[in-house]
């Protein structure tokens, strides 16, 4: 049970993170995030263990915030909030339609925000079970999804666009190689770029599989096409020997 006590102590933990934002742009976007149903959506995951405290933001997206949390037994999750509001169902709206395991969502804001966390989380659950290296999904509540956290205390993971890598056509052998996994689990990630790809303990890690959707969506193959685009572009970049056609055929042999 979540009592009166504990629910002020979770709101003090946010209003500390509030407080330490120090531009209005980023306190504004705050009191989107921690509204009271979402303050209710963390204190249900407190409860349930899933997570003991809140600790510091990691990133503030588009649609999304992420923070740095940490369990009972002192293990790092990342949990990923969706900002409920207008602007955010209108990105997401496309991936929804079109994808048959979320025919029966209601084409309202929150149940369409809500369906999107499940979605994400679900991906990244059929993408792990592939064999693709993914933040490994813990929960789903409403707009809250939580995960294991890549990095250490003292930095998260960078992306691939933020590291000078050692030996470029080794990365790319393992992105060549998660690309081949994502195929497997039958979706297609449609948001894969240096941005989306973590660099840790020399091996990449695939996040953000929100809008990822099954190869039978009307634009699979589209999409499909524009993440092999855009990972030949960034290794062609450093010097690593691909095409869009060559890599595309890399993934798709058996
Ligand atoms: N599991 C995770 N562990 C550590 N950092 C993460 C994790 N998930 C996301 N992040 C950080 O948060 C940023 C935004 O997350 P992402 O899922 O890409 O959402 P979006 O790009 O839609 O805002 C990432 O670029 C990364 O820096
Ligand atoms: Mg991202």
């Amino acid at each position: 049970m979540f009592d009166d006590r504990q629910m002020r102590h979770l709101e003090t933990q946010v209003d500390a993170l509030r407080m330490k934002q120090k531009d209005s742009a980023t306190r504004k976007t705050y009191d989107q995030v921690f509204d009271q149903a979402a303050l209710l959506t963390i204190a249900s995951l407190i409860s349930d263990g899933v997570i003991s405290t809140l600790d510091y933001p990691v990133s503030t997206g588009k649609e999304a915030n992420v923070f740095h949390a940490t369990d009972a037994a002192g293990r790092a999750k990342a949990l990923k909030i969706y900002r409920i509001n207008t602007a955010t169902f209108r990105n997401i709206a496309l991936y929804i339609e079109g994808d048959p395991r979320f025919k029966r969502v209601k084409r309202a804001t929150k149940p369409t925000i809500f369906a999107w966390a499940q979605k994400e989380y679900k991906n990244l659950v059929r993408m792990e079970d592939a064999g693709v290296r993914v933040p490994t999904p813990e929960r789903v509540l409403d707009n809250v999804l939580v995960m294991a956290y890549i990095g250490d205390e003292t930095t998260p993971a960078p992306s691939l666009r933020e590291v000078a890598l050692e030996s470029p056509a080794a990365v790319y052998q393992d992105v060549v190689a998660n690309l081949r996994a994502i195929r497997k689990s039958r979706l297609v990630h449609a948001d894969m770029s240096e941005y989306n790809l973590l660099w840790w303990q020399d091996r990449v890690v695939v996040i953000d599989v929100g809008q990822a959707v099954p190869l039978d969506h009307p634009h699979a193959e589209e999409w499909f096409r524009r993440d092999v685009a855009n990972i030949a572009r960034f290794f062609k970049r450093l010097r690593v020997d691909t095409t869009p056609a060559s890599l595309e055929q890399a993934i798709l042999q058996d």
